[in-house]
């Protein structure tokens, strides 16, 4: 399967998500493209939209012990958060070269999502995991960590984004 990561401006990156209704070889198939994409890109996660798919599909993978832990999450919801997470700074595979200080994420969450054996799963955790949940749950939505920072950040990164992609002509 041939997937490519969409960059930003791509409105494809701005659409809402839908359910995935049943888990056949087709979002295995997608899954596991999109696992080879993140480990391909050195990313630690990618949510379905930045491969151009409007399902709710996401993997992470902290790589917490130095190999492969890979986290699929199907139709994941946040079920609760509470508390905020130090001030930080994120990047994103669809927005490359750029990393953006985010103040407004939450210290703890807990996520509720199928895996690929259609079971339920449940997340709890308030460790930097819950901040890459958050990124890519946001991507489900349409939101990028752009869309999170301060007004005056924002401003700057749109000239900076405009500045590095004019100069390839890609504006
Ligand atoms: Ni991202």
């Amino acid at each position: 399967m041939e997937l490519e990561v969409k960059i930003y401006n791509d409105p494809i990156l701005r659409k809402k998500a839908k359910d995935v209704k049943e888990i056949d070889d087709r979002i295995i198939k997608i899954l596991d493209t999109m696992k080879d994409i993140m480990y391909q890109k050195q990313g630690i996660g990618l949510a379905a939209e930045q491969v151009g798919l409007t399902e709710k599909l996401v993997v992470i993978d902290l790589r917490p012990n130095g190999k492969n832990e890979p986290i699929e999450l199907i139709n994941p919801v946040i079920l609760e958060s509470e508390g905020v997470y130090e001030e930080h700074e994120e990047g994103c595979l669809s927005v490359p070269g750029y990393y953006g200080s985010v103040k407004d994420r939450k210290q703890g969450v807990k996520v509720r999502y199928l895996d690929r054996d259609a079971n339920e799963q449940i997340i709890e955790t308030d460790d930097f995991l819950s901040v890459v949940l958050q990124h890519e749950l946001d991507h489900l939505n349409g939101v990028l960590f752009i869309d999170r920072m301060s007004y005056a950040r924002r401003i700057m990164f749109k000239k900076q984004w405009k500045k590095m992609h004019s100069k390839r002509g890609e504006v």
